[in-house]
């Protein structure tokens, strides 16, 4: 095993240099122009000498405006509207990271690069792919996919990466090895990896800003992640710098003591406009039920026995959760009924897709990769085992703000789990430089966009999507893309 992973290393080594060589010869473009230099679909292999234990399989695919030498089956085939760019693993011993890379729709060399992560904690970002913001959408019965007008791709090139261990196309080879139980934690210095490794490579991307978007989860994954980078980069030299210049977050989970109490807000008050949802007497008994549950949060907290948070858990689940879930409405869209596999039935197509030999083979999926699934269950044990729910992210927010990275929060009003009520909890409360200021703009400054209200104050934007669920871009395409255009561009909205 190790004379194969040392000769890998040394034709990897090779394989950068020389592909070095000629991307530095053009713009960074990816693999478009790459390919009138080479036109194999050959497989690289990427190696930094600062990461040892990591190393980067990329496979170049092609959009459809690039003359290929395609079979039917490349993944512009699979996904109308895919640009060009990459698929490949990340990969670290027995650990193999799935990421799928796009490039800009619109201007390749200047936009920005994007990380989407998914949360979960378990799901795939290829959820994110292929039913939110993706250059296509699944249809439908999951047969084929269309064109998604409104992709991110259209504003920045985007990575979609499955983390951790044992999510989406990302898998162990030794079964021993499980992603979920370093918890959150668990893929940030592999992600830090990636993006040197990345760099090393495409050298000329490091002008292009850089951000860590995702939604839910990702409010516990994306603060840690992004301040794992902060803080390498300030032990690392100018040239290995990663040039993290913002961090999105849509309907996030940061803290649950903080947003444990809107369970209540949202299905028994009006905050909403189409409330209240539950009836008075099941209302008057969850109302009783928040101090308790907030109380009991707190004694795990402070003693993180298994004993004292299955307890408190236990409770906050029966009285606060369990009530919104015998209502049969969709917990990620309260307007809508709870109907299929996590209450959308396009979940089930895009598994039934994603299943599929030709779509493996045209993502470059490992064969060794398990048989796909959109959320991992085992994971989310793993995570739950590890008490990783109760990790309050909002420290490593003000810390990213405090070292001048720009924070936007963006929340759909309908979505129940990780709701805007909660959200503007945590945002209302968090100990950084500009809480005074944004406090008030929060309560005197709120500002009107085609979506909704938003305000902001310094580094921080915290915009409210009204009639969007958990899951902003798949709701609201139009509008998710117009607020992501307009942070990008450090524009209001
Ligand atoms: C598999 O992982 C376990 C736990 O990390 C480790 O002890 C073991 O040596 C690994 N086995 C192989 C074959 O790599
Ligand atoms: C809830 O709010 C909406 C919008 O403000 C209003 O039209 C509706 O009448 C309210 N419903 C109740 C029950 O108060």
């Amino acid at each position: 095993m190790l004379k194969s992973y040392l000769s890998t290393t040394v034709v990897a080594l090779a394989a950068v240099r020389a592909s070095a060589s000629i991307l530095s010869q053009v713009p960074f473009g990816g693999p478009s122009q790459f390919l009138s230099s080479d036109s194999s679909n050959s497989v690289r292999i990427l190696t930094h000498e600062s990461h040892p234990d990591h190393s980067l399989t990329i496979k170049p695919h092609y959009s459809n405006d690039v003359s290929t030498k395609g079979d039917g089956n490349t993944v512009a085939d699979i996904c109308p509207g895919a640009t060009s760019g990459y698929t490949g693993y990340l990969n670290s011993g027995s650990k193999h990271f799935y990421f799928a890379y796009f490039e800009s729709k619109s201007k390749p060399k200047d936009d920005p690069l994007v990380l989407w992560l998914n949360g979960g904690p378990g799901c795939s970002s290829m959820m994110g792919l292929f039913m939110e913001l993706g250059p296509c959408i699944v249809n439908e019965g999951g047969e084929s996919a269309r064109e998604n007008p409104d992709s991110w791709t259209n504003a920045a090139s985007v990575f979609f990466l499955d983390q951790p261990i044992g999510v989406g196309f990302s898998y162990s080879s030794n079964g021993s090895v499980h992603g979920g139980e370093g918890g959150t934690f668990a893929a940030s210095e592999d992600i830090y990896a990636f993006m040197r490794l990345w760099y090393k490579a495409f050298p000329e991307s490091r002008t292009l800003p850089f951000s860590i978007a995702g939604e839910s989860y990702g409010g516990h994954y994306i603060p840690v992640f992004a301040e794992h980078i902060n803080q390498m980069n300030k032990i690392t030299g100018i040239d290995d710098q990663i040039p993290l210049e913002s961090v999105m977050i849509g309907n996030g989970i940061f803290s649950d003591l903080k947003q444990a109490s809107s369970y209540y807000d949202i299905p028994c008050t009006n905050v909403t406009g189409i409330g209240p949802l539950l009836d008075e007497s099941v209302c008057k008994k969850m109302a009783a039920a928040v101090p308790r549950c907030e109380y009991l949060l707190k004694a795990c907290h402070e003693f993180p026995d298994p004993l004292i948070c299955r307890a408190s858990a236990g409770y906050c689940a029966n009285e606060l959760e369990n009530p919104y879930f015998k209502s049969g409405l969709n917990y990620y869209d309260i307007s809508k009924p709870c109907e299929g596999y996590l209450c959308y039935p396009i979940i089930e197509s895009i598994t039934k897709y994603l299943r599929t030999d030709k779509v493996r083979e045209a993502f470059g999926v490992d064969k060794a990769a398990p048989q796909f699934e959109g959320c991992s269950n085992k994971v989310g044990r793993e995570f739950q085992k590890v008490n990783d729910f109760i990790i309050d992210t909002r420290p490593f927010v003000a810390a990213l703000l405090n070292t001048g990275i720009r924070v936007m929060i963006y929340v759909g009003t309908y979505d129940w789990i990780c709701n805007f009520v909660g959200n503007e909890r945590v945002f209302g409360s968090l100990k950084w430089d500009g809480l005074p200021d944004f406090r008030y703009q929060q309560e005197n400054n709120k500002q009107v966009w085609d979506g909704g209200l938003w305000w902001e104050s310094g580094l921080l934007r915290y915009v409210r999507i009204n009639g969007a669920g958990h899951m902003v871009p798949h709701d609201k395409p139009v509008e998710a893309l117009k607020l992501f255009k307009a942070w990008l561009d450090k524009k209001p909205l």
